[in-house]
């Protein structure tokens, strides 16, 4: 699908608006013959600089909603819209464009590419927003740097341990500063403690760079230090509040 035009001029606000808005959304999945609805009827506003958590049962449809306010999916039915965009809209490209430039993924595993250096993952985003491999190089740095791996730009990530890992993959996610991050169990192959700090990097991260946060966790200490923190019952959003548990 082409969609030239729809990006030029775009620009994901500063201010206090929406970063990111679910409207009326839909989504199931089809197996053996069998239709399963996951998401119904799912609205959500996340705003600039905003921190939410996702929680709720295993199953339930929270990497199914992160994937489609990332992109990475399609609702059946209903929108997503980046400060006004229908992200639905735009073609293969630009939306693989878009991804890179406004939107940061970490996952429960790290993804990285184990034969390359902690460095070189990072600067991927960037080259492949065809900046020159020296600003690359130098963006990739500081943001590693930012993380606490100053010592390690230059292992390779089997050289690292469970925690630097995580960090690099923060760190290639957030080089191009997105305005939204999108972490999935970031921190569920992790131990307590490692697990914490990664968490506490993430959120830090977000406020000095004013950048929005969703995090699915099943950690509901760690849920509570979010701005807002939400469950999904019954394919829809609820209110959640995680100090009741702990
Ligand atoms: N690509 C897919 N094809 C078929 N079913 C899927 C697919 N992705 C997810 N599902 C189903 O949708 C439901 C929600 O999955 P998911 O979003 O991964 O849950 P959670 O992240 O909350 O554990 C599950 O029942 C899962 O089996
Ligand atoms: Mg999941």
């Amino acid at each position: 699908m082409n969609s030239k035009g729809l990006l030029t001029g775009f620009s994901m606000g500063q201010g206090s608006g929406p970063v990111v808005e679910a409207r009326n959304i839909h989504k199931s999945f089809a197996t053996d013959g069998q239709r399963i609805e996951v998401l119904k009827d799912i609205d959500l506003t996340v705003k600039v600089g905003e921190s939410l958590a996702i929680v709720g049962a295993s199953g339930v449809g929270k990497s199914t909603l992160l994937h489609l306010l990332g992109t990475l999916e399609l609702p059946d039915s209903g929108s997503i819209l980046y400060n006004g965009l229908d992200v639905s809209k735009l073609g293969d490209e630009d939306l693989a464009a878009f991804r890179n430039r406004y939107i940061g993924f970490v996952f429960q595993f790290h993804h990285l590419l184990p034969e390359f250096t902690a460095i070189e993952n990072v600067m991927i985003p960037a080259l492949i927003a065809r900046q020159e491999k020296k600003s690359a190089c130098a963006l990739a740095k500081d943001v590693l740097c930012e993380v606490g791996l100053k010592d390690r730009l230059r292992h390779r990530i089997g050289e690292l341990s469970g925690g630097e890992q995580q960090r690099v993959a923060l760190a290639r996610a957030i080089v191009l500063s997105p305005r939204l991050l999108l972490a999935d169990e970031p921190t569920g192959n992790l131990d307590t403690k490692t697990g914490q700090k990664v968490h506490d990097l993430i959120l830090g991260l977000g406020e000095k760079n004013n950048m929005a946060t969703i995090v699915v966790t099943h950690n509901l200490r760690l849920a509570q230090c979010m701005g807002r923190c939400l469950t999904i019952v019954d394919g829809r959003l609820e209110q959640s509040d995680p100090g009741r548990f702990s």
